[in-house]
Formats: structure tokens, C-alpha cells, sequence
């Protein structure tokens, strides 16, 4: 089956296939390697995508069905730097993996979205967030290219491996950058495609859906993440995903006052205390000693804050 040119109908086949994909993945949740994804990524792909990207800890804490159910191509919470109180958005985020460890990570003062336009993936997501316990989201049904949430509503928007999904990835951008309060960050995971990948794989619809064929190259990302808006915009490439695209981690940030993201509300003590990593790093890193330190309000807050088991 070739990429239709029609949005809609693009977009129909995109929702079926991870329908598909929430659906298996809820029947299979005792033999998550053999069966999960299967509709919509191949064998070979399996060691790509999924949940092999997030430390063993981050995996622990989840109900199983919310870590097979995983699709990404990346791991968006460790690339973040997520704070205590921020609000997040997840585009597209699917069983709920990232919006779940997100919750965490902003804690009880915080708010996690997750936007999600498949039924089935909302369903399995909500019986994720009840199995794990995490009140502090939201699940949003819609769009990405239509974001159902005010002008500068949010602190940081995260997303794993959905936006080369869209048949409109430029509107995905300018929405993002639309709802970023000034000084906010787009910290996401996605494929980017070589700027010679072929017109086989440009046109084949199994690889569209498996989050090839529809990527942006590098260049035309950061083209269309200028043209939103977004400035300070680095792409990463961390590994390859197919012979012609690679999984990267891609961050920008809006422009503007930050006085008001909750990043500069929490200070700069995450950056100068010698013992303190990165929020998404403490988890496994950070020296218990410095956990007072490092985690400031989150002490308390199960999960939300690294060292928890031996601080
Ligand atoms: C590759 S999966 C990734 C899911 C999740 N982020 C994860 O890491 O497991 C892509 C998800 O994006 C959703 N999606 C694709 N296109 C979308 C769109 N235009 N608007 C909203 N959701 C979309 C799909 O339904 C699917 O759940």
C-alpha cells in the first residue's frame, strides 16, 4: 500500500494501525516481547522502538501494560528536565509511558497532558494511569496539528516518536510553539530521515506507519521549527533506526520572559549543587546525600525525585 496524499484518509490508516497496536498490546500483556507492536512496527524494528530506551528503575515503577505498550524511539522524560510543578504536553502519547513518568517527575504541584487522537490508546492509557496511581494528568482527545489547550498554557512539551506520523508536521510545530509559554522548552524524541532516503520508502504505507517514511529530514525540521518560532534548536541523532533515518532528540525553546515557566520558578540550584544531575539522571545518579539538596520541594513526593530508594 502506498502513503495516500489525502490527509484524512493518511491520517484514518494511522489511527487503525495503532488501534491495532493498543489493542494487541493489551491482550499480550504477560509476552510483551513476542506479540507487542506487532502491528504496526516489523521484528526487525522491535529493537529500535519501544521500551529498551528507558532505565530499568523508570520500567519498574509502571504497570507492564504501560511498558510493552510503548512505541517511542527515544525516551523524551530523560531528555527533558522536567521540574516539580511544571505543566507538560505530551504530543501523541499513545499506552501512556511518557506521560505517566512525567507525572512523576512534576509532582503533585504539577500537570501532565496527554493528547492522543486513537480511542484505543486513550482507553489503554486511562488503565494504565489507575494501575500506577499517578493523579496528576489529563488525557486529551485530538489532534496534534489542532492542540485542544490555550496560548501559552504549557512549561514543556514532550513527545516519543509521533510527529513524523503527522501529514502536517509544519501546523504540529507552529501549534507547539503557540501553546510553549514564553521560555518554554520542545524537548522531544523522533525519527529524521537522510536526505537520500528512496522513493520506495518515501511511498511505502508500512513504513509510514512504522515511523519511517513520514520524517522530516534534518534540515527540513529545523526549517520548520525556525518558522514556528522556536529558537536554540539542537538536533541529536542517538541511533539508527533504518537504513536511512535515525531516532535524534530534538529540543528548541520559545522565546520570550521565562519568568513564568517553572523552571526558573524552581531556581538554579539543579545546575550549580556539585551532586545534582539532570531530574531525569537522579533516579540513578545523584548521591543521596545531595538528595535534599537536589530535589527541593519533590523530597517527599514518591518517584518524583531520584535517590528515593536510598535517601
Ligand atoms: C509511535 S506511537 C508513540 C506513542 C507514545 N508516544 C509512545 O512513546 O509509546 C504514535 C502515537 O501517536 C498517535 N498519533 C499519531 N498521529 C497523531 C495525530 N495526528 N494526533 C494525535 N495523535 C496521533 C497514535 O495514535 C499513536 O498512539
Amino acid at each position: 500500500m502506498t502513503v495516500p496524499a489525502d490527509q484524512t484518509e493518511l491520517r484514518d490508516i494511522v489511527r487503525e494501525r495503532y488501534a491495532a497496536a493498543a489493542t494487541s498490546d493489551r491482550c499480550c500483556r504477560s509476552d510483551a516481547d513476542t506479540c507487542c507492536a506487532s502491528a504496526v512496527i516489523t521484528e526487525e524494528q522491535k529493537a529500535f522502538f519501544g521500551k529498551s530506551h528507558y532505565y530499568d528503575q523508570d520500567r519498574a515503577s509502571l504497570p507492564e501494560s504501560a511498558v510493552v505498550a510503548s512505541l517511542g524511539c527515544g525516551n523524551p522524560i530523560a531528555i527533558a528536565d522536567l521540574y516539580a510543578g511544571e505543566t507538560v504536553l505530551d504530543l501523541g502519547s499513545g499506552g501512556g509511558i511518557d506521560v505517566l513518568l512525567a507525572g512523576r517527575r512534576v509532582g503533585p504541584t504539577g500537570l501532565v497532558y496527554g493528547l492522543e487522537m486513537t480511542d484505543e490508546m486513550l482507553d489503554l492509557a486511562r488503565q494504565n494511569q489507575a494501575e500506577a496511581g499517578v493523579t496528576n494528568v489529563q488525557w486529551l482527545r485530538g489532534h496534534i496539528e489542532n492542540i485542544p489547550l490555550p496560548a501559552e498554557s504549557v512549561d514543556v512539551i514532550i513527545s516519543n516518536c509521533v510527529i513524523n506520523l503527522s501529514g502536517d508536521k509544519p501546523r504540529v510545530l507552529r501549534e507547539s510553539a503557540r501553546v510553549l509559554k514564553p521560555g518554554g522548552r520542545f524537548a522531544v524524541s523522533d525519527v529524521v530521515a537522510d536526505s537520500n532516503m528512496d522513493d520506495a520508502t518515501r511511498s511505502d504505507m508500512q513504513a509510514y506507519t512504522g515511523c519511517i517514511a513520514g520524517a522530516l529530514t534534518r534540515d527540513e525540521f529545523t526549517d520548520a521549527l525556525q518558522a514556528a518560532g522556536l529558537t536554540d534548536i539542537t538536533i541529536t541523532e542517538t541511533h539508527r533506526v533504518h537504513s536511512a533515518a535515525a531516532s535524534a532528540i530534538i529540543r528548541a525553546t520559545k522565546p520570550g520572559d521565562t519568568s513564568d515557566t517553572g523552571a526558573i520558578a524552581r531556581g538554579p540550584q539543579q545546575e550549580t549543587a556539585a551532586a545534582c544531575c539532570s531530574t531525569s539522571a537522579q533516579a540513578t545518579c545523584c548521591e543521596p546525600s545531595a538528595k535534599g539538596e537536589c530535589c527541593d520541594s519533590e523530597i517527599h513526593a514518591a518517584g518524583a525525585c531520584g535517590c528515593s530508594a536510598s535517601g
